[in-house]
């Protein structure tokens, strides 16, 4: 790969995660990379979201640690993981479908904004310049995803593939450091998965973000990744660059076991 991979910015170490008598997470330790993409692997049930979910604080293990650049992580909100710089997208898509392409972008900018409420109803000075600035970032994210034909056009009446398109818009409006992606690739036909691809290792390119990306295609994991992580029922049974991964034989078991 070309781009460079730097130290590490997310280290999980033994995390546990149970919802009442389910082990969702059985003692996971892996480490993500300063611009990398990491994929997170696995079939169904085996815990990729729960994990997405842990790395962003919205899920706290019962047992584990997280260090995120060198610190131990306190239980944290996720509004919290938001300021500290880690956006994520949903399996399933969770836009305003009745509002426009370019106002759901900019719901992501909604914890950049410092002014309050009320000065921005009111459209008064440092409120009006902070706007001002906050729809010139939205607009240079919607000509980086190639939408700007669709920016006045409810989310609602857009095919699938352009509603994962601007939900991916949505967290970039965050500028993060992590991009956590679960599945945005699925339920896309082949030519808009190749958009997402390109899209995916661009914003890991010319913003330097980490990417932490759950999908269930195995041609497109293998091809964008650096670095894939094998879940399985809680467990972690890989780790690994992607021909590692590939040959592991309870990996390989795994996904016939699963019927993938
Ligand atoms: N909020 C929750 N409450 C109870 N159980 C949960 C919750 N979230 C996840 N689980 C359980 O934890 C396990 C892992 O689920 P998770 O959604 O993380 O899997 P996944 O790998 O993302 O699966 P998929 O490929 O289907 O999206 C499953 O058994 C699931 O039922
Ligand atoms: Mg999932």
């Amino acid at each position: 790969m070309s781009r460079k991979i730097g130290d590490v910015i997310l280290d999980l170490q033994n995390i546990s995660l149970r919802f009442g008598g389910v082990k969702a997470l059985t003692d996971i330790s892996f480490d993500i990379r300063e611009h990398e993409v990491r994929a997170i692997i696995g079939p169904n049930g085996a815990g990729k979201s729960s994990m997405l979910n842990v790395i962003n604080g919205v899920y706290h293990p019962q047992e584990g640690k997280i260090f995120y650049r060198g610190e131990e992580r306190r239980k944290m909100e996720p509004h919290m993981a938001a300021s500290t710089g880690i956006a994520r997208t949903f399996q399933n898509i969770a836009l305003f479908k009745g509002m426009s392409v370019l106002d759901n972008i900019m719901t992501g900018r909604n914890l950049k904004m410092k002014t309050n409420i009320l000065l921005q109803a009111l459209w008064l000075g440092p409120a009006q310049k902070e706007e001002i600035e906050h729809r010139r970032k939205v607009e240079e994210i919607i000509d980086f995803l190639e939408i700007q034909h669709i920016r006045k056009t409810p989310v609602g009446r857009l095919p699938y593939g352009l509603q994962k398109r601007v939900d991916l818009g949505r967290a970039l409006a965050m500028e993060p450091q992590i991009l956590l992606l679960d599945e945005p690739m699925a339920g896309m036909n082949v030519e808009e998965k190749q958009d997402m691809c390109r899209f995916i290792l661009d914003v890991n390119d010319q913003f330097g973000t980490t990417i932490v990306l759950i999908e269930h295609d195995m041609g497109v994991v293998m091809d964008i990744s650096d670095r894939v992580v094998v879940l399985d029922y809680g467990k972690k049974i890989g780790d690994g660059v992607p021909d590692e991964v590939r040959s592991n034989p309870e990996v390989i078991k795994a996904y016939l076991g699963a019927g993938h």
